[in-house]
């Protein structure tokens, strides 16, 4: 689809709008070899060579990200009073439109997809498509067979809710121990509540798979990266 000069550069992140209107106003911008000074001129991004001072603009529609949330960050957009995933972006990761494919709560850490492609993050969330989301958790007090068992059933949380069958296995026994969780399903403090309705309180949760897509161990807590195309069709098997 045609749009505008200073639109299309200010959504691959390379500047603000009025940024970029002033970037081509000055004759830093050219278009198939030819400067373009007019911000509002209509063109096919994808057929055309766009250059910013002298240098390809490898035009993207779409970013995927991969981020390993880190704790005290909301899993939204936009918060007016408290910080989000998408504030700890770098600018050349920005874009209009970028949101958290799935929300992670503020004090759990691990995988999320941040996307700007609404068809994409949509197919992540839909509960038809029953992808299998892997958390790994520390829990205040030992998990055995009951609990297993009562997770592999389906469990009612206290409002009533029944979820969908769930794993869970024990990953190192003990008081505190570690286990691993797979839902299929999304549902506010999911994981939290499932434990607590059977006697149990979560005390560090993290994502570590959607789908076969597995949080790269390299990123720190903090740290994000674009995926690779085979990450994304990993998230769909
Ligand atoms: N379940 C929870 O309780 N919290 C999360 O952040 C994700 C799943």
């Amino acid at each position: 689809m045609a749009e505008r000069l200073d639109k299309i550069l200010s959504s691959q992140g390379v500047a603000t709008r009025s940024i970029a209107q002033r970037l081509i106003r000055s004759g830093k911008v050219s278009v198939n070899g030819a400067v373009v000074r007019d911000p509002s001129l209509k063109i096919e991004p994808s057929d055309c060579e766009i250059l910013l001072e002298g240098k390809v603009l490898n035009y993207k529609k779409y970013v995927y990200i991969m981020m390993n949330k880190p704790s005290g960050l909301l899993c939204v957009s936009r918060d007016n009073k408290a910080p989000t995933v998408i504030d700890l972006l770098t600018e050349d990761f920005l874009r209009p439109g970028l949101f958290p494919a799935g929300r992670l709560d503020k004090d759990t850490v691990g995988l999320v997809i941040i996307t700007n492609d609404g068809d994409f993050g949509h197919r992540i969330l839909s509960p038809k498509k029953g992808i299998a989301k892997r958390y790994h958790a520390i829990v205040d007090g030992p998990v055995g067979e009951r609990e297993i068992m009562a997770f592999s059933q389906g469990i009612t949380l206290e409002d009533g809710t029944v979820c969908r069958p769930a794993g869970l296995k024990v990953l190192k026994d003990g008081a505190n121990p570690l286990v691993e969780v797979e839902i299929t399903e999304g549902k506010y403090h999911q994981v939290k509540r499932m434990f607590l309705s059977v006697g149990r309180r979560v005390l560090w949760l993290k994502r570590v798979s959607i789908g076969k897509l597995k949080l790269d161990e390299r990123l720190r807590e903090g740290d994000f990266r674009e995926m690779t195309e085979e990450e994304m069709t990993l998230i769909f098997q």
